[in-house]
């Protein structure tokens, strides 16, 4: 299995802040079966300026790089970011905060409004060769109350994700949980969005569990396939999405 957004880096962002933390996040990713990860701090490009993130990623993962703990777990990892969404996007230089040697790039959005520009501007990251993974969509109002909007950025060439916490906690936000959005297949990927061993601590392994138990074996295989398909950035197959219809007051 391969977790593609995560907060163990030591000392960059709200996740791990120091190297024991980071090993033990790692430790407890590899027991359960993770074995490529994507490194993903936060990246805000209304607050903080790209080079100077750029340097604290590069030292924390150095510094991550150095210890035998780290190496002796074997674990395949690539840099990334989750950037945060700004209509500034489309006027930088997205390489460094793609998943490293990828095109892809993951994208979080202000959690209470629906970002103005927010179409135009994955319209135009698109058109510069990248495809935006939306980071934990089941988290924003202005999807779960009108999931077609969802439908709509998958059709157009984004990819989605969501946390393997809200898959296993089963909440739905307007009887719209994250399991929904695997089975209309608008979420392609489960990541663990880790943060630390007490806050949103890695459980992606129950995550596809319960995916295997509710949804069955073809949607597990599905999702790692996605996983693999975007690490090694080969092409993403167009993805088959269900369009959700409101039927009797709910989203099926
Ligand atoms: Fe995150």
């Amino acid at each position: 299995m391969i977790d593609m957004h995560c907060h163990i880096l030591p000392g960059i962002d709200d996740g791990a802040q120091n190297l024991e933390e980071s090993v033990a996040l790692l430790r407890e990713e590899k027991r359960q079966g993770i074995q490529k990860i994507v490194f993903t701090p936060h990246f805000n490009p209304e607050r903080q300026i790209l080079d100077h993130f750029l340097t604290a990623r590069e030292n924390s993962w150095h510094h991550l790089q150095a210890t035998d703990e780290f190496r002796q777990l074997e674990l395949e990892t690539k840099l990334g970011a989750e950037v945060y969404f700004s209509m500034r996007l489309t006027e930088m230089d997205l390489s460094k905060l793609a998943f490293e040697n990828t095109n892809y790039i993951l994208i979080e959005f202000p959690v209470n409004n629906r970002p103005y520009g927010m179409t135009r501007t994955l319209q135009s990251i698109i058109e510069k060769g990248y495809t935006p993974i939306l980071a934990h969509v089941e988290r924003y109002d202005f999807f779960t109350e009108n999931p077609v909007k969802l439908y709509d950025l998958v059709s157009m060439g984004c990819v989605a994700q969501v946390n393997a916490a809200a898959v296993v906690s089963g909440v739905s936000v307007k009887g719209v949980s994250a399991l929904q959005y695997i089975n209309w297949e608008l979420a392609h990927l489960i990541c663990s969005d880790a943060h630390s061993m007490v806050r949103r601590a890695p459980n992606t392994q129950a995550a596809y569990e319960l995916v295997e138990k509710k949804l069955g074996h073809q949607y597990t295989k599905w999702l790692i396939k996605n996983s693999y398909d975007i690490f090694q950035n080969n092409y993403f197959d167009e993805p088959v999405s269900h369009q959700p219809k409101k039927f009797l007051g709910k989203w099926r």
